[in-house]
């Protein structure tokens, strides 16, 4: 792990992690305790939270705005791998969740990319947890598989980027206000998953 000098101003991506610190640990309180690795049925329905925020996300990594700020963008798609996922465990795919506006101001997209990135960085740990239910990269679990190269390289190279983007000071707080909403459209999608 990097160690933090305090004198150093924190990146965008520590500012983030803070702002939604809190946040992050009651939704990953609530989903665990939702006894997701109990059977495959409700690790399905953890599959389909996923699968609702990256319905909600999916145009962003075609955007042609976010391509030259964010290397390999399209690389980092997970909806097809969550289809995939459901269907190998013959679960039902969740309803339809309208994508983003087109017209999300690139500050705010970078706010949801930013936790759609962190919940593949977490996603490593789900992974392994999943492996006693029969899961992994080849059946039921192919969107949490570390990609070559390993987990933390994949979310360094996206906070690297991330703290290189320059913005006006003003957009910062579109950043942060995007990582809170796309927290906030996932608590929505735990509480229709797990009634
Ligand atoms: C879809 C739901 C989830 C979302 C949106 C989400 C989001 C995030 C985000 C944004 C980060 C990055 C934090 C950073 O800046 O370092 C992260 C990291 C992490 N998450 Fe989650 N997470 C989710 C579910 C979970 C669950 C259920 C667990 C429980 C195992 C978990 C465990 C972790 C771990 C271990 C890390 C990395 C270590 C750290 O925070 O220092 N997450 N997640």
């Amino acid at each position: 792990m990097p160690v933090l000098d305090p004198a150093l101003p924190p990146t965008r991506a520590e500012r983030l992690k803070r702002a939604t610190h809190e946040t992050h640990e009651r939704l990953d309180q609530r989903i665990m305790a939702q006894r997701i690795f109990d059977s495959r049925e409700r690790f399905a329905a953890f599959l389909r939270v996923q699968h609702r925020l990256h319905q909600q996300i999916d145009t962003l990594y075609a955007r042609a705005a976010l391509q030259p700020l964010l290397p390999g963008l399209e690389t980092r798609r997970r909806l097809p791998g969550i289809t995939r996922d459901l269907t190998d465990l013959r679960a039902p795919l969740p309803s339809t969740v309208p994508s983003l506006p087109a017209a999300l101001p690139v500050p705010a997209a970078l706010g949801w990319l930013y936790v759609a990135e962190g919940a593949a960085l977490g996603g490593a740990v789900i992974y392994k947890l999943a492996a006693p239910l029969g899961l992994d990269q080849a059946f039921g679990a192919s969107h949490l598989a570390p990609p070559a190269g390993g987990i933390a390289a994949h979310w360094r190279s996206f906070t690297t980027a991330l703290n290189a983007i320059v913005l006006p000071e003003t957009d910062e707080r579109q950043v942060e206000d995007g990582a809170r909403a796309a927290f906030a459209a996932v608590g929505g999608f735990v509480t229709q998953e797990f009634p």
